[in-house]
């Protein structure tokens, strides 16, 4: 079972496009998950940008009765107190192993011959598009430089560290994870990244430069190259909340953000 980006944070003014999370969802995936006797829930982003409010997401996990996947969002790093970029990955684990869940940003599982390897990736500046933008490239690197820092608060700025340079050891522990679960024997890949790979995920608005610029911050085409692995056999993204699923490679991936009329979904994969 899998879903993503539940924002449980967000004020009802942000959320008017039926992607408000509605708590009361978590008895139907207790209920789904034990009469379709569901192995595994995967989480793939953006829980909450408060720690506390984290927390009570996590609370709420907690109660899913089957072993539990997380991959970390871009929100989610606004929530860390003691970490920040790029190693966010301890301070989330420390959190989740109370309520045994495990962060796959820091380690992939490979669970009934099947791996599962997954993190929250980036952005690296091959989302530019500039017949939708009267702004040139270097303009637009600079606003999505801005936009780390800003976004990411007090945990953006640490270590002169760039949106690609972050976007790059995102993407070598994605390809370490690979090789790990391959060496333990998995034949087969879930893979989990919480930006996008490719522009048809994505909603154009030509002319509109501050959706243009969000655009741009919203994943990479080098993440096709993944998604395209023949052992790869199911991809999940999530962060444009759109329910969107496409082929890239020939695998299907599939956008798991939180909606009122697709809140999760089940799939079965063989090993
Ligand atoms: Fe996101």
């Amino acid at each position: 079972m899998v879903t993503s980006d539940w924002h449980l944070d967000m004020m009802d003014d942000d959320k008017k496009d039926g992607s408000k999370f509605n708590p009361d969802i978590i008895d139907e995936i207790i209920e789904t998950v034990e009469t379709e006797k569901v192995d595994l829930f995967l989480f793939g982003g953006d829980l909450a940008t408060e720690t506390e409010t984290f927390f009570n997401g996590l609370k709420l996990m907690a109660r899913i009765p089957c072993r539990k996947l997380f991959i970390a969002g871009n929100n989610c790093m606004k929530s860390l107190q003691t970490n920040d970029l790029p190693h966010y990955s301890g301070e989330l684990q420390a959190r989740m192993r109370y309520y045994d869940i495990q962060l796959l940003d820091q380690a992939p599982l490979v669970l009934n011959g099947i791996g599962f390897v997954g993190n929250c990736g980036w952005y690296d500046g091959t989302f530019w598009w500039p017949e939708n933008t009267a702004v040139c490239l270097d303009e637009m690197k600079e606003r999505a430089q801005k936009y780390f820092g800003l976004d990411l608060g007090r945990n953006g700025f640490r270590h002169n560290l760039t949106y690609e340079q972050f976007f790059a050891m995102s993407w070598r522990k994605l390809l370490n994870d690979l090789k790990l679960v391959h060496d333990l024997g998995a034949k087969r890949v879930v893979l989990g990244i919480h930006h996008v790979p490719s522009r048809d995920f994505l909603e154009q608005k030509p002319g509109d430069e501050s959706w243009t610029q969000i655009n741009f911050c919203m994943g990479s085409i080098k993440y096709q190259e993944l998604f395209a692995r023949p052992d790869v056999v199911l991809g999940l993204v999530g962060h444009t909340h759109r329910p969107d699923i496409h082929l890239v490679g020939g695998t299907p991936v599939v956008n798991i953000s939180y909606s009122e009329d697709v809140p999760y979904r089940v799939f079965d994969v063989k090993a």
